[in-house]
């Protein structure tokens, strides 16, 4: 009986020391403790044994059984530390840590409704354009009908490079570009940064976002221009906002109007943004000058033209009721996060 026992854990010990797997101690286990089981065969054959000793033989058994699960259980448990050390070792990444949570960004709030006008005039049938941050005097100023000595520059006037060049003023440079590469009847919208030497306060930045757009074809005339204006600020606000025309001047444009809308964020009661008149000067716009279409390469006695202009930071401000233009550029994520 004993030697029985001593000969069935010393082939447990061999089993177990030649099992390198999890999978083959599974085997070594139901080897000895399964239903065909070594241990569960010499088990069964207390049965034929005379009832005196079947008690102290039982006992016998049953502590075998339990040696041979402990021992089993020993040596998963050893081969997992075995393999858990190996990993470490080998894997100096561990994938399943907690990496803590990123900041996610969004997009920004001018960026947002640069794309929206676009989206409002591609479905419309306009083209967006990109132009060069640092222009030429020639496509900043005189194509567009400012000639040096005009005194419409003293109020663009910028930041000059030593080569000459300047960074624009506007985005109008763009139509001047697209007018010359494209044949009307053409249909552009140019967005981008513009900047200014500009006496920083709560409506003035030196770089600031525009988004100017043109459509020359025959016989275009103001109604066309007052048509996409309106579907422009009806489709950015949703709802018909109260605008004004008046006459404006500007050189590459004749006539030229200013279209203002009431102030959203006083309702027309006069506060910082509007200057006190709750009219915000939003559109500047007007049929293109024969000077333009033809610095273009268009002629004006078969051609003509609106163009207008949109400031972009501006239109945020009025949708989101933000007083100050400055928040725009500060890249402050307590501002931004507003706009997730
Ligand atoms: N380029 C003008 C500006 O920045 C805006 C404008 C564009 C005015 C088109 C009229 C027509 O001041």
């Amino acid at each position: 009986m004993k030697a029985e026992s001593e000969a069935i854990l010393q082939s447990l010990r061999e089993a177990i020391a030649a099992a390198v797997t999890e999978r083959e101690l599974a085997e070594v286990k139901s080897r000895f403790l399964g239903k065909k089981g070594e241990v569960t065969s010499f088990l069964r054959g207390l049965g034929a044994l005379p009832s005196e000793e079947r008690q102290a033989a039982g006992k016998a058994v049953n502590e075998l059984k339990q040696a041979v699960e402990a021992a089993i259980e020993r040596a998963v448990r050893e081969l997992k530390g075995r393999e858990l050390a190996r990993r470490l070792e080998a894997e100096w990444v561990d994938p399943t840590l907690d990496a803590g949570r990123r900041p996610v960004g969004s997009i920004h709030p001018t960026t947002r409704i640069q794309y929206e006008v676009e989206d409002v005039f591609t479905s419309m049938g306009f083209q967006v354009l990109d132009g060069p941050h640092v222009e030429t005097d020639y496509f900043n100023f005189e194509a567009l009908n400012i000639p040096a000595d005009h005194p419409a520059r003293d109020m663009q006037d910028t930041f000059y490079l030593e080569d000459g060049n300047l960074l624009r003023t506007h985005t109008s440079p763009i139509q001047v570009r697209g007018m010359q590469r494209l044949r009307p009847p053409l249909q552009i919208i140019g967005p981008g940064k513009v900047f200014r030497c500009e006496r920083i306060d709560a409506s003035h930045e030196s770089s600031f976002h525009q988004l100017e757009g043109m459509m020359v074809d025959r016989d275009i005339k103001v109604a066309h221009l007052i048509y996409f204006m309106k579907t422009l600020l009806s489709r950015i606000f949703g709802r018909e906002e109260e605008v004004r025309l008046r006459p404006g001047y500007f050189p590459f444009v004749e006539p030229g109007f200013e279209l203002d809308i009431r102030c959203l964020l006083c309702g027309g009661k006069g506060c910082s943004v509007c200057k006190g008149v709750g009219w915000v000067e939003l559109l500047p716009c007007g049929m293109v000058h024969p000077n333009v279409l033809r610095a273009g390469g268009i002629d004006p006695s078969a051609y003509s033209g609106f163009a207008f202009g949109l400031g972009l930071d501006r239109l945020v401000m009025m949708r989101y009721g933000i007083e100050d233009i400055r928040h725009i550029h500060s890249a402050d994520l307590r501002f931004l996060e507003q706009f997730r």
